[in-house]
């Protein structure tokens, strides 16, 4: 049977020699602890800490049941799918997949003829589309790596380790759509891909995401106590609130504001799916750390709501920079001071999505069609560029 205990567990340890390279090599920037050479590690379970589906598999173990299912810190067989425990999980595995798209189905000829036309864009308008390319070509790596190395070993549940799967396809998709369309429009592909090395707002940006991965990449990290499992929902929410449903709204509001205005349409379009994946990857986000607040009351005191909170504000100052970066002067009807707002009435709507108190009263939405577009309910055939049917019945819908 599956032992969690008293049988302690080996595997081979990477020598020294790559190991120091393969963290290099892992984006985090990560130093790890000195090792021997040839020497082997325990991965006996440590006490409190949950399973991780590398356990002995022996004959006689027992079949898992709903009951014994949790989200962290889970000591059942993580490798049965079934029965569900979260259907939620589930559903929006099945719902990514139906809503599956590929960035070289959308038309980017009329991108072209555009970004090619001397007098078709203003310097305004390139820079806004440039700059986002390159936030968004990082972000989406940022992501993904945060997903596999820091996130996914920790989750013990397997249908949300499913959707981990699928989402981290679809961030391997948006980087995908970025590369092609700076491939179409013939971008220099060194200044979008080093933007986050070159502009201060996006390196801020990634600077803060950063800290969340590294300290759940490190291999002595492990949830299982309040203050490591606090440390897990702070990763959580740095990625899947501030991350993906704070930062990434400067760029969806400018993206699409191109394409309400008829310009860059195939662009525009990308960002369309992008943001309904986004939008998923949110409410993913949003049930997990709901789910682990009710699994664990304890982990949800006075003091972490205001550290979550002081860290949802600097997410806001440092996406509102990174608005006034991208649009120094207003252009496409937008401008920074209506980003302004925008934010806190963004951030707002996540703090109560995760238990919070709003901590900007009284924001309002200045573009009201994003709510509109988010919700999926109406705009449907928004734009005409689309070249295909989805078989797979990907299309966007706005039913
Ligand atoms: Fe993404
Ligand atoms: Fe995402």
């Amino acid at each position: 049977m599956l032992s969690f205990d008293d049988v302690p567990l080996t595997t081979k340890q990477p020598p020294t020699s790559t190991s120091a390279a393969a963290a290099t090599a892992s984006g985090l920037d990560f130093t790890p602890p000195p090792m021997t050479q040839g020497a082997e590690i325990s991965v006996t379970m440590v006490p409190g800490a949950g399973a991780t589906g590398l356990e002995q598999i022996s004959m006689s173990g027992h079949r898992v049941t709903v009951d014994e299912k949790r989200i962290i810190n889970c000591r059942a067989d993580l490798n049965q799918l079934v029965p569900f425990k979260y259907e939620w999980a589930w559903e929006k595995y099945l719902d990514a997949c139906a809503n599956h798209w590929m960035p070289q189905e959308i038309s980017m000829s009329r991108d072209i003829a555009l970004w090619k036309d001397p007098n078709g864009l203003t310097e305004d308008e390139r820079m806004i589309i440039k700059r986002n390319l390159g936030f968004f070509s990082t972000a989406d790596s940022l992501v993904a790596n945060n997903l596999v190395l820091a996130i996914y070993r920790h989750i013990t549940n397997p249908e949300c380790r499913q959707y981990l799967l699928r989402q981290a396809f679809e961030e391997a998709l948006h980087t995908h759509a970025y590369q092609y369309v700076v491939e179409s429009l013939g971008i220099d592909e060194g200044e979008i891909f080093n933007m986050y090395r070159e502009v201060p707002s996006i390196h801020a940006k990634d600077v803060f995401q950063l800290q969340f991965t590294q300290e759940l990449a490190d291999p002595n990290f492990h949830t299982g106590t309040p203050e490591t499992d606090q440390r897990f929902l702070r990763n959580l929410i740095g990625y899947y609130i501030i991350m993906e449903g704070i930062f990434f709204y400067v760029g969806f509001v400018q993206m699409l504001s191109f394409g309400r205005q008829n310009k860059m349409t195939g662009a525009s379009e990308q960002f369309q799916y992008i943001m309904r994946d986004e939008s998923m990857h949110l409410n993913y986000g949003i049930d997990v750390i709901n789910q682990i607040k009710i699994e664990n009351p304890h982990l949800w005191t006075a003091e972490f709501q205001e550290e979550i909170q002081t860290l949802i504000k600097e997410g806001v100052e440092l996406e509102y920079a990174y608005a006034v970066d991208t649009m120094p002067r207003g252009v496409l009807g937008l401008n920074a001071q209506m980003f302004s707002e925008y934010l806190r009435f963004v951030a707002n709507r996540r703090c109560r999505q995760i238990g919070l108190t709003e901590q900007y009263p009284g924001a309002k939405n200045p573009f009201p069609w994003m709510s509109e577009m988010i919700d999926l309910k109406k705009e449907k055939n928004f734009f005409e560029t689309r070249v295909i049917d989805y078989q797979t019945g990907g299309a966007l819908s706005w039913d």
